[in-house]
């Protein structure tokens, strides 16, 4: 990617990763990713707002060929994906002097291992001065780790917000304008590294929002160009009212399970609730995620495995409790051979979510007819459940 003009005094530089498939391991990419860079000049200072993932080095270096002097590189971030270029950077530009919080020097010493005396601590609600423009520092931890900070170009109210608002998406396009397909990969963005911090996310929604601003450049995917579209999905994500919507993550090993999560299905379709099935054995973890932001119950269903959940259950179960979704219902359903034990264990380990508990309905082999009116009843509990904190039935 050639460098891009944003505003007459701001470029973008940086990777589209079109190729990246998954993130720390752990985060699906099915649409890649970008990590953004911005060249912003005054008419004194020139500054560099983070770098790229230190394996696309050459490409930041490249667009950088042409700049002979840099006075400050503003680290927002100290994950590797925006700070990773920093020590090439460094080395390239001898003049230049890192701006970061407090948190994030020690990280960035700890990580990178840069020269201590290359990094000035910039305190919440500093300012440096450009010359005609003035870069001002806001401190928002938690978004992503405890050191993160956001910029704000005063005279041209762009807010530098680098994860805050970051989507994982890789486009030609330059502007997220009004796209649907940006607010969901934003989204799926939100529900995996966001959402976990949500109570920090609403206080980091409240300081963004006493600034006027008139672009938001996050340093994933495209820039907010209108940028109440992606303040307002933040809004209802962090703080609106789930949706009517039940997720049921299940596994079956001989359909008994199955037999059951069809038929609880189908009874909350009737009460006019909608329902997202995830088969576990095929089903994408992103996916999931994705729609536990929106989910106001989630039933687990498992058939018993060695006296507990089956293995792929365990494994749903520990990423909800990572990412501590708002739903406030929680229930269980599942099938067993000899020994119903699943329950009291997975009631276990759901404890530190702080949900309601539902009701659960186990069966021994496969689903007769009373346990099918049990799936019923479970199905008007879940219905009434939703119409108590005011979802449409
Ligand atoms: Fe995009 Fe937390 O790094």
């Amino acid at each position: 990617m050639n460098p891009r003009t944003v505003t007459d005094r701001v470029s973008l530089l940086g990777v589209i990763d079109w190729d990246r498939t998954i993130f720390d391991s752990l985060i699906p990419l099915p649409q890649g990713t970008s990590y953004n860079s911005y060249l912003l000049k005054g008419s004194e200072k020139i500054v560099l707002l983070d770098t790229v993932e230190p394996g696309k080095a050459y490409i930041l270096l490249n667009q950088l060929s042409n700049i002979d002097h840099i006075d400050y590189i503003v680290s927002h971030h100290a994950e590797q994906d925006h700070s990773g270029t920093l020590p090439q950077v460094l080395e390239r530009y001898p003049m230049a002097t890192v701006l970061t919080s407090d948190k994030a020097k020690p990280m960035l010493l700890d990580l990178l291992q840069l020269p201590e005396d290359r990094i000035h601590v910039v305190k919440d609600g500093d300012t440096i001065s450009l010359g005609d423009r003035t870069l001002k520092f806001y401190y928002t931890p938690w978004v992503h780790w405890p050191e993160t900070m956001v910029s704000y170009l005063v005279e041209e109210k762009i807010l530098f917000s680098c994860d805050f608002f970051g989507a994982h998406l890789a486009t030609s396009n330059m502007f997220a304008d009004v796209d649907p397909l940006v607010l969901e990969s934003n989204k799926l963005y939100y529900s995996q590294i966001m959402m976990p911090l949500a109570n920090f996310v609403k206080k980091n929604l409240d300081v963004v929002e006493t600034l006027d601003i008139d672009m938001i450049c996050p340093s994933h995917g495209p820039i907010y160009n209108k940028p109440r579209f992606v303040l307002d999905a933040y809004w209802q994500w962090v703080t609106g009212l789930p949706k009517n919507l039940v997720v049921i993550p299940y596994i079956t090993m001989h359909h008994s399970t199955l037999h059951m999560v069809e038929r609880l299905t189908a009874a909350l379709g009737n009460l006019g609730v909608t329902v997202k099935p995830f088969n576990l054995e095929t089903a994408d973890t992103g996916q999931i995620a994705l729609s536990l932001v929106d989910a106001a119950t989630v039933i687990l269903a498992s058939p018993t495995l060695l006296g507990g959940p089956h293995p792929s259950m365990a494994n749903i179960i520990a990423i909800a409790a990572l990412l501590k979704p708002k739903a406030p219902f929680l229930g269980f359903i599942g099938s067993y051979g000899w020994a119903n034990t699943t329950v009291r264990r997975v009631e276990s380990m759901v404890e530190p979510l702080g949900k309601e508990w539902l009701p659960p309905v186990t069966h021994k082999g496969l689903p007769n007819e009373d346990t099918y009116a049990a799936l019923d009843r479970l199905a008007e509990t879940i219905a009434e459940k939703h119409k108590s904190i005011g979802l449409a039935g």
